[in-house]
């Protein structure tokens, strides 16, 4: 009889295709994220489970498992698992890095450069009828990205590919991590590795590339955007948990930093009537950092390879803890 995997969305027809030679597949449907009941009720009777972002699966979850043998999420986040409960049950946790690195940094320096040039600002005034005239010489003024500095918070795959692309535009580059990198990686990006404190106060545009952990959970609140310049810009294509939002909304509001380009949120998807989406100086992203159709695809192949291992018994080849 063929093992059963049980998926919490939907992937590239390639993939349930693969998935269905070798195992007995179901695909939830209904309300997105999947409820915990029913996601509860599912995890007794499978062996493999493929989830995305935002699917809790939590310690409840995982303890009511009795056959499973991998969790493979589609994403190279994976704060939505308990991966400490996966490792004492002995249940493969698999994930998505690497293949998603330079669509994730494009998307943050995309961010980027549509906040320093208002591009989406403008794009809203010309769609209101709001353009009525023409060339003023302080019509809709950005900021130029040479010789200012960008401060990483995160120095991994992510962080590297956007410091490459920032040293491509001539910025100063400045970094803060759990670890300083090698002598070599710093001079070959041109990087400074800086403390916390440093990075916040230095930066004209602070990138964040860290995970969501406890330490990094409301990371950025109103004390860290007060200690940032007047004229900084916040970026996050990481976890949107990392920045309190209310205290960014009143940052934003009372110009304590100039601008912010989000592409995660504490809360997804972000409603019409949010406070977030009344302001001018800000661009917003509906979570699709590494939603390219490359990207995408290269990730269901890993989902797929991942779980195939874990239900082998193997190691998956993105493997988290276990
Ligand atoms: C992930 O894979 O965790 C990212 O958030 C997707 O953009």
């Amino acid at each position: 009889m063929k093992k059963k995997v049980f998926l919490t969305r939907t992937l590239h027809d390639f993939a349930l295709k693969e998935l269905k030679k070798r195992y007995h597949v179901e695909v939830h449907s209904g309300k997105i994220p999947i409820p915990q009941t029913k996601l509860q009720s599912k995890i007794k009777e499978i062996d493999g489970l493929i989830c995305f972002p935002y699917d809790k699966i939590s310690k409840e979850a995982i303890e009511s498992a009795k056959n499973l043998k991998v969790i493979s999420t589609y994403s190279v986040g994976f704060d939505h698992i308990d991966t400490e409960s996966a490792k004492k049950k002995k249940i493969r946790v698999g994930y998505t890095p690497e293949v998603l690195t330079d669509a994730t940094a494009n998307l943050a320096f995309s961010l980027l450069l549509d906040i320093s040039r208002r591009i989406s600002e403008g794009d809203r005034i010309i769609r209101n009828g709001e353009w009525k005239e023409v060339y003023g010489a302080f019509d809709y003024v950005g900021v130029d990205l040479k010789d200012k500095t960008i401060g990483i918070l995160g120095l991994g795959r992510i962080g590297e590919t956007v410091a490459k692309r920032a040293k491509a535009f001539d910025m100063k580059i400045i970094y803060h991590n759990r670890k300083q990198v090698s002598k070599t990686k710093e001079r070959t990006l041109n990087a400074k590795y800086v403390s916390f404190e440093k990075l916040i106060s230095q930066s004209d545009f602070v990138s964040i590339h860290v995970p969501h952990t406890e330490d990094t959970d409301q990371l950025f609140g109103i004390n860290v955007f007060k200690k940032m310049k007047k004229s900084a810009y916040l970026i996050n294509t990481s976890r949107g948990k990392v920045v309190n939002q209310e205290d960014l909304v009143t940052a934003l509001k009372k110009k304590i930093i100039s601008g912010a380009g989000l592409d995660v949120f504490e809360i997804e998807p972000v409603k019409k009537n949010h406070p977030l989406v009344k302001l001018e100086n800000i661009v917003l992203a509906p979570h699709i950092g590494s939603s390219t159709e490359e990207t995408r695809s290269k990730m269901a192949e890993i989902t797929v390879k991942n779980l195939d291992l874990g239900m082998n018994g193997e190691k998956p080849t993105y493997s988290v803890g276990y």
